[in-house]
């Protein structure tokens, strides 16, 4: 068993080590959350073939107050010179800033130098990850964000090294913890949205403005990184759909539990042909599923294979050290890399990367998956309102297959769910848009894949 309170197992890197004089030369540019867990698992590593020479960020002296004085070497240089740390001799650069600038501009900057990049900048790798692995390759450097999805679950180290024999062809995650958070509370508590939401931020689970969790911008980003690395496919973030779980109501977990479901944010992807189906929102789940299961902030990727089958990735999804042994695994099988091409030349190393540019599609984007669905309206009672949204949807040859109503509520607010069969998305639109008029009605129907 290993011991507790063990150092990290840092090892794997160049050569002998600081002693030896070859250890490989890391800078971390960015020490918040994330870079501070680096520093400490780097400095906690003595003897390590790693050696951490600068920490950058701005304001350096307020921020180096932040740190521990043992967590990090003393021969640190602290620095907010961005510029100075890549005219240095470092050979990997860990990009913890985050945000698409100065981050984008200082990673290009250090590959366009010949040096290594770690990064889990999920938005910079979303929008232009196919770009920086092929400037990486061009340059006989890497760039690697096993951090970038799912903070500390190793799913974009496994899709490059134990699944790259498969095929596969579909993947689907809970990848924010801030809206698994806000639904597993709503679930097990009945509370109302925005008091999970406030409970959220109190606990430090969801920022001042969670826009980007709530309404699945952080997710689709994660999605787009895992499509890349997983099914080789380039898709651009905002070319998927995201519906929001702002619009998910106690009620709902009631409904759901009706139909043994439960109700969770999912990011689904499923390349067909040459169409990615994708999309991220709330769906229902059966209670006794994987996804069901998934508490708190916790993540969860499965991916399904043509050879290998369903594969299942579950741990913590952010969180400064889980994130950071994400990151530092990375910097260690960078060492690796340039350990094993060291004395062989620019150029000549073994560039091993997340993702493999040579065999990158760019699909045709699709939200139109076909399923069953739960429809939950809101409506002031009144007689005949069956009978006009069965019309509807008979109109549109939707089949429905139950529907669900408790009593107990306010006649004047009056929530019913139906299901229906499985049909496309496409289908079940148009007849939303015409049961949206009806005067009845005095909330948006809240329209919920059901995925079995
Ligand atoms: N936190 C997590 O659980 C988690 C999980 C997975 C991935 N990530 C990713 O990891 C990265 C870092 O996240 P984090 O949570 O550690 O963020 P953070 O706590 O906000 O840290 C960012 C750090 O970068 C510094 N910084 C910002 N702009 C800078 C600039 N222009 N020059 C120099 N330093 C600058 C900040 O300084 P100030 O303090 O002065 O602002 C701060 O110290 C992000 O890409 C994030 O998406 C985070």
């Amino acid at each position: 068993m290993p011991k507790r309170n063990a150092k990290p197992a840092v090892k794997a890197a160049t050569s002998k080590g600081p002693e030896g004089g070859s250890a490989c030369r890391v800078a971390l540019i960015g020490c918040g959350t994330v870079g501070r867990a680096v520093a400490k698992i780097l400095g906690q590593s003595g003897g390590s073939s790693l050696r951490l020479t600068h920490i950058c960020n701005r304001n350096v002296e307020k921020k180096r107050k932040t740190v521990l004085a043992n967590d990090v070497p003393r021969d640190v240089i602290w620095t907010d010179d961005v510029q100075a740390v890549l005219n240095s001799d470092v050979e990997i650069v860990i990009e913890l800033i985050g945000g698409l600038n100065p981050a984008g501009q200082i990673v290009r900057s250090a590959l366009e130098a010949g040096k290594s990049v770690v990064t889990a900048n999920k938005q910079l790798i979303a929008r232009h990850g196919s770009e920086l692995l092929q400037l990486a390759g061009s340059k006989g450097c890497q760039i690697e964000f096993g951090a970038s999805v799912a903070g500390g679950v190793p799913v974009l180290p496994a899709l490059r090294t134990g699944l790259c024999g498969d095929r596969l062809h579909g993947i689907a995650g809970i990848l924010n913890g801030t809206c698994n958070y806000i639904l597993s509370r709503i679930e097990n508590a009945r509370i109302p949205f925005s008091e999970a939401l406030e409970e959220a931020q109190a606990r430090g689970y969801a920022e001042a403005d969670a826009s980007e969790d709530l309404d699945g911008g952080d997710a689709r980003a994660k999605l787009a990184i895992l499509a890349l690395a997983g099914l080789h496919a380039q898709v651009a973030p905002e070319s998927i759909r995201a519906r929001t779980i702002r619009a998910v109501d106690a009620v709902d977990f009631d409904y759901a539990a009706e139909l043994g479901c439960t109700i969770r944010q999912i990011s689904r992807a499923d390349l067909k042909e040459n169409t990615l189906f994708a999309e991220v929102g709330p769906c229902l789940v059966p209670k006794d599923s994987p996804f069901g299961r998934v508490q708190r902030n916790l993540n969860l990727v499965l991916t399904s294979g043509q050879y290998g089958g369903d594969m299942a990735f579950l741990g913590a999804g952010a969180g400064g050290d889980p994130t950071a042994v994400a990151v530092v695994s990375d910097v260690m099988s960078v060492a690796q890399n340039l350990s094993a091409g060291r004395g062989s030349g620019p150029g000549k190393r073994d560039v091993a990367s997340n993702v493999s540019t040579t065999s990158i599609s760019t699909p045709k984007i699709s939200s139109d998956f076909e399923t069953p669905w739960y429809l939950r309206f809101f409506v002031r009672d009144q007689p005949g309102i069956v009978a006009q949204l069965a019309q509807i949807m008979a109109a549109h040859h939707l089949n429905i297959d139950s529907l669900l109503q408790k009593p107990g509520f306010d006649k004047a607010s009056l929530p019913f769910v139906i299901t229906l069969e499985p049909c496309r998305d496409a289908q079940l639109h148009p007849a939303l848009e015409e049961m949206s008029r009806l005067d009845f009605s005095i909330r948006p129907c809240l329209c919920l894949p059901i995925l079995r």
